[in-house]
């Protein structure tokens, strides 16, 4: 679609931070080699544009296309049984000690091939485009070895090639401690952790190092050891912290500059505080909360009243969050977290793609990437307020339908 103009639409552009979407009716919208090049009302277009090939979009509703910026959707088998035994009484810590878990998981995932891999994921992915999707990240982290840490980055990567999305990897080898180091989690870190994010960085398959801060996962002493050699290597760290207990992760994490903290169900005001001062954003997973029956929220008001950056995510994994809508994720943050509609279109756009330190999308604006989502849809708290339903009409990604 090169040279293309966007005619009758309303377009919620997402641009000013002020609570108000940036709503333009009546609007126009030009795209030239997958960048937009203007955009405004019908009235005030310029001259240049009129013998350009014209789409009339029907009057119906244009964003910014979504973004999920918080998925582990790379991983063999599934969770189902202990779903199952959740509701019998387990609870998620105890199956994690009880060598389920994240490490259940693992297993599946290392008799996984990576074509195996790559078949298991792409409806998971599938799913997700059909609502609108351009921009997934992808953590590794349930492979916990060399080879089969490698294996899932290197499919995150195939999954970019074989899908019009883009692709943002994280390594998140500091996820859990395999079975084979268990009560040796110091030398998990050495041995293997940090090795391989050197390996994976070399073969160019890591855009930023993730960690889990936690009981259940690593301390930030172990940590900070990991963040540190992701410093050396340049690479932006984020962490999942404050999941399910407060160990001052989300500090830890703006000590080193992090691109993000996500969950935070148990981050207090020093931790927002920390967040706001190292401009971070906070990546809200309502998807984990739902599914862990969690009753802790995380300060919403807290975080408001500090300016830290919200952004949402399906955190689409097999264990704490079997989850492929980010429709549905926007619908959660609003019912269970009380975000507002506008709060949760932003968390999967603008304040997504800088989650993931992206400046070219997430906004519809002049020099932005062309990745819009056409709706059905007249008004943007539409998206958010059914739950169940796609109203995606169209999906445009660096300017191709
Ligand atoms: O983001 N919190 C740690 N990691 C995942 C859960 C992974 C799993 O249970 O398999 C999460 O919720
Ligand atoms: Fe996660």
């Amino acid at each position: 679609m090169q040279n293309t103009l966007l005619t009758n639409i309303t377009i919620a552009t997402m641009v000013p931070d002020d609570h108000s979407y940036g709503l333009i009716e009546n609007a126009c919208l030009a795209i030239v080699d997958g960048r937009i090049e203007w955009v405004g009302e019908n009235s005030a277009l310029p001259g240049q544009y009129s013998d350009w090939l014209l789409r009339d979009m029907g009057g119906r509703l244009a964003t910014p296309a979504l973004i999920d910026c918080h998925t582990h959707v790379v991983f063999g088998g599934n969770r189902a049984r202990e779903f199952e035994m959740r509701l019998n009484g387990a609870s998620y810590e105890e199956l994690a000690k009880a060598g389920g878990g994240i490490v259940s998981t693992v297993n599946a995932t290392r008799k996984c091939s990576e074509d195996e891999l790559l078949a298991e994921a792409l409806p998971r992915v599938d799913a997700l485009i059909s609502e609108g999707l351009s921009t997934l990240e992808i953590k590794s982290g349930y492979g916990l070895d060399r080879d089969t840490e490698l294996a899932m980055l290197r499919v995150a990567r195939r999954i970019g090639e074989v899908r019009d999305i883009r692709v943002v990897t994280s390594f998140l080898g500091a996820h859990a401690v395999p079975a084979e180091y268990a009560s040796k989690a110091d030398q998990y870190i050495d041995e293997i952790c940090i090795p391989t994010l050197a390996a994976a960085h070399k073969e160019g398959l890591v855009d930023a190092v993730d960690g889990f801060c936690e009981g259940i996962g690593f301390s930030p002493a172990q940590i900070r050891r990991v963040f540190e050699k992701a410093r050396n290597l340049s690479l932006p760290v984020k962490l999942h912290a404050e999941q399910l207990s407060n160990l001052g992760g989300a500090k830890l994490a703006a000590q080193f500059g992090a691109l993000s903290a996500d969950h935070l169900e148990y981050l207090d005001e020093d931790g927002v505080k920390a967040m706001a001062t190292a401009n971070m954003v906070a990546v809200l997973l309502p998807g984990a909360f739902y599914t862990l029956r969690e009753k802790q929220l995380p300060p919403l008001e807290a975080l408001r009243s500090y300016k830290v950056p919200i952004a949402v995510a399906s955190d689409c994994n097999p264990g704490s969050s079997p989850l492929t809508s980010l429709l549905l994720t926007m619908n959660m943050a609003c019912t269970l977290f009380q975000m507002t509609p506008e709060e949760a279109l932003r968390g999967v756009t603008a304040n997504a793609a800088r989650a993931l330190g992206l400046s070219d999308c997430g906004m519809i604006a002049p020099g932005m990437r062309a990745d819009l989502a056409i709706w059905d849809a007249e008004h943007p708290s539409e998206l958010s307020y059914r739950i169940g339903f796609n109203p995606l009409h169209e999906r445009i990604f660096e300017g191709q339908s």
